[in-house]
């Protein structure tokens, strides 16, 4: 059964979409069935993978909204080894189409069930924002992947989101928690930095990821190509970041991976910025 997880925070620009991608490139290099979901109107992620989005004949759209199957929908990342359920601007109707609707919360989760054999991993990259969509990530998910940027106001914006996961917890998802706490764009030279990861490993302990993913300008100019870092800059630090992020993960759920040896050589890169 696939692990679910919605790479959500409220906050813009933090590195939701750049994690997914590039999670979902490094988790396929190491021969895990991936399908990440484009739960975002402004469809980076999408174009992040090398799909027009200008051109979809289908889209997360009308799996939300029509009950299109996600099997008849998704769409491979060219050359990248996994599968994509894209999205573009359609999806802004969707929340208002849904809003009469009984079990709105719920559309996603549903649609999932019957794929949820199909794959090891589901990534669900969400808008900036807890409005319907990241709902029906969090309703749908096991498990909740946090980037943040360590600035001072990060930690005041993570309490409306923790609050959010809290309720949909209670209320529709029992089973949902929190994955982890990814540290995106960082900088270990800045004392802030510093502070702010104290506080986060006081506060969430060992959901905090030991990987950084440092700032690094391969990750920013990835998206241009329509290529996840690993095709585009294998040997940059953001790409070692992110397959150091998945060899974390893997290493988490207790599974035992194809571990390269240029896998075990970033993971210390990774820890050596923690
Ligand atoms: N580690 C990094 N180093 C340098 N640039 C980065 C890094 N991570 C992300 N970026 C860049 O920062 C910008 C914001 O990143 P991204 O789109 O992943 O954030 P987001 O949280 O998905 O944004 P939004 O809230 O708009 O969906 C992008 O231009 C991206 O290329
Ligand atoms: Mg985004």
């Amino acid at each position: 059964m696939a692990k679910v997880y919605a790479i959500t925070n409220q906050k813009g620009g933090v590195g939701k979409t750049t994690t997914t991608v590039n999670l979902a490139a490094s988790l396929a290099a190491t021969k895990r069935k991936i399908l990440l979901i484009d739960l975002d109107p402004q469809g980076n992620a999408t174009m992040g993978c090398g799909i027009n989005k200008a051109e979809l004949a289908h889209s997360v759209y009308d799996v939300l909204v029509a009950g299109r199957s996600i099997a008849d929908t998704v769409v491979a990342a060219p050359d990248c080894g996994f599968m994509v359920l894209p999205a573009n601007q359609d999806l802004t109707a969707a929340e208002v189409e849904l809003l009469n609707e009984i079990g709105r919360e719920f559309r996603l989760r549903e649609a999932l069930a019957p794929i949820l054999g199909d794959y090891d991993y589901i990534l669900i990259d969400c808008p900036p924002s807890l409005n319907m969509l990241t709902i029906n990530a969090l309703a749908g998910a096991t498990g909740v992947i946090i980037p943040m940027q360590c600035e001072y106001y990060a930690l005041e914006g993570l309490s409306a989101l923790i609050t959010t996961i809290n309720r949909v917890k209670q209320l529709i998802n029992p089973k949902l928690e929190i994955e982890g706490i990814l540290r995106t764009m960082f900088d270990g030279r800045n004392s802030l930095t510093n502070q702010v990861t104290d506080e986060l490993r006081r506060h969430f302990g060992e959901k905090l990821y030991s990987t950084v993913i440092p700032r690094n300008v391969r990750l920013a100019e990835a998206p241009s190509h329509g290529l996840p870092i690993l095709f585009y800059d294998k040997q940059s630090k953001g790409s070692l970041a992110y397959l150091a992020l998945a060899g974390e993960m893997l290493r988490r759920a207790g599974k035992t991976t194809e571990v390269s040896s240029d896998l075990s050589a970033n993971e210390q890169l990774g820890h050596s910025h923690g």
